[in-house]
């Protein structure tokens, strides 16, 4: 059996699927004596042309599930040396240099706070500008060592608590428009792409929830504020994501250099004073109870809705549902079965609680394709660094760069790790331990002295109810990760 128990000496070995925000942080990992400390393999190549030939693999020639693969098996090692774009010609005061962690030990040295720094290193050493944030660093930028970070990032978890009462009947509520117009879409075309439907009901569900207020209330925010949301997120990050343009027009006008803010100012702008105008109760309550400005708590509110919780969930749920949706192995009569026994008649987050073959799909969901793939951390300190067969010694300042659609196959821990397995996490409980999507494990506890995702508990269960609801309503679902061909309504 590949799952190794205490694999990981600062991660708990008890399961604890709903850890109670007491929860000790991690502590410091130990490498273990016994393995042998191995030089870093790899390299970074000349100056400029070593970041350019790893750009075109990573971007064009391999792609980076092959460009970290190949370097893999090529130093035989999850640890190794290599450059991440963005970098030359234009983005000439980004160091690409990283060293690769790609298993789930040595990733798991980036949840160690004492050991890491997270300062600016949310894409890489690329920043994109602060002016698409009010010139400000929003939270997901900022240390726990800087006093800012503890403020915003307790104002978030407050936002989530507070908002819990009405999370689940606005969701309930948003998602039966979402399928009405699925529906009728189908019945009239034959079949529905849901990628705008999903991404208005994602906008519309997170800005009642966490900021509290109604996008009906302007009239171009209820019409446009997604697709506002869409162009602020891409072109921050552009200079880092392959989209698949035929090249080289895509290294052209891609990748070679950051777009300027003001292309999304208006837009932003707009979202900002709805949010001014309409969210005054949450915004009121940054400056009261956490001390923030009332431009600190807007901006970080924008940032959290549009590039932490619509930008999450515009990439999870629809590998999510195009999942289940193609599944061919009789999944979806599984889930019927469970949900109609077990949810209740009115969904609530404790009705749920008990779907256990719906928590571990989603957890599979999370493990196959997370939706953050990358993460970064700089080594605070000199300090060694254990993978599953060596130790290496970083240096401080050195950039580790974690790339999870690798580190969450790895097979030392995931039997058939490339295989989606549903009941996965439902077997095994102790696998939550090693399920990083949220920059942590899943049995952690986000806080104000970690990095972990505020929201990781609230994004589970959210998509719990999401597949509960679908099949309290339907049968059955056929369809992708783009589109819905067929829908079969619950007898
Ligand atoms: C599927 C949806 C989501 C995914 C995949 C996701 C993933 C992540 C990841 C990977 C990080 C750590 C980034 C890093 O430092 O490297 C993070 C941080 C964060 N997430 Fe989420 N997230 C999701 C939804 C949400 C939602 C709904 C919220 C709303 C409150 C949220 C709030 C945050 C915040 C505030 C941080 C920064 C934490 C800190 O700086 O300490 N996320 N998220």
């Amino acid at each position: 059996m590949a799952f190794m128990m205490s694999m990981t000496p600062g991660i708990p070995s008890s399961p604890s699927p709903s850890p109670s925000p007491s929860s000790p942080p991690l502590s410091q990992p130990q490498p273990p004596a016994s393995l042998p400390v191995r030089t870093i393999p790899g390299a970074y190549g000349w100056p400029l042309l070593g970041p350019v030939s790893d750009r075109l693999d990573y971007f064009w020639f391999q792609g980076p599930e092959t460009f970290f693969k190949k370097r893999t098996e090529k130093y035989k090692s999850t640890v190794f040396r290599t450059n991440v774009p963005p970098s030359f010609p234009l983005f000439l005061n980004v160091n690409p240099n990283v060293v690769a962690v790609l298993d789930c030990k040595s990733f798991s040295y980036m949840f160690d706070m004492e050991l890491v720094e997270k300062k600016n290193v949310l894409v890489g050493d690329f920043m994109p500008s602060v002016k698409f944030t009010g010139d400000l660093r929003t939270c997901a930028y900022l240390d726990t060592s800087e006093p800012q970070h503890s403020k915003i990032k307790n104002f978030t978890l407050d936002i989530l608590k507070r908002s819990s009462k009405t999370w689940v009947p606005e969701l309930t509520a948003n998602l039966s428009t979402f399928w009405d117009t699925i529906e009728a879409d189908v019945s009239k075309d034959g079949s529905a792409s849901y990628l705008i439907p999903l991404q208005k009901f994602i906008f519309k569900f997170f800005t009642k929830c966490l900021v509290g207020a109604d996008p009906a209330s302007s009239p171009k925010i209820a019409e446009s504020g997604y697709a506002m949301l869409d162009r602020w997120l891409a072109l921050q990050i552009l200079p880092t994501v392959k989209i698949g343009v035929l090249q080289p027009l895509e290294e052209i006008f891609l990748h070679s250099f950051a777009y300027p803010s003001f292309l999304v100012s208006g837009d932003y702008n707009k979202l900002y004073q709805f949010i001014e105008e309409h969210g005054k109760e949450v915004v009121k309550r940054g400056e009261t109870d956490f001390g923030l400005t009332k431009e600190e708590t807007i901006h970080n509110l924008l940032f959290v809705l549009g590039f932490n919780a619509y930008g999450g969930f515009s990439v999870f749920l629809p590998s999510l549902i195009g999942t289940i949706a193609s599944d061919t192995t009789g999944l979806q009569a599984k889930i019927v079965k469970e949900v109609r026994e077990n949810a209740g008649s009115t969904l609530s987050f404790d009705s749920v609680k008990n779907l256990q073959l719906v928590h571990s799909v989603v957890c599979e969901a999370l493990r196959f394709s997370p939706p953050v793939p990358l993460q970064f951390a700089r080594a605070r300190k000199d300090f060694q660094l254990s993978s599953h067969d060596s130790i290496f010694d970083i240096k401080e300042g050195e950039l580790l760069c974690g790339y999870q659609q690798q580190v969450m196959r790895d097979e030392k821990v995931f039997d058939e790790p490339d295989t989606f397995k549903p009941d996965r996490f439902m077997k095994n409980k102790e696998l939550l331990n090693y399920l990083y999507w949220s920059n942590g494990p899943q049995t952690g506890s986000p806080s104000e002295s970690n990095k972990q995702c505020a929201a990781k508990d609230y994004v589970t269960l959210t998509a719990v109810l999401l597949v509960a609801y679908a099949f309290q309503r339907y049968d059955s679902i056929t369809g992708t990760g783009t589109s819905i061909t067929a829908l079969e309504k619950a007898k």
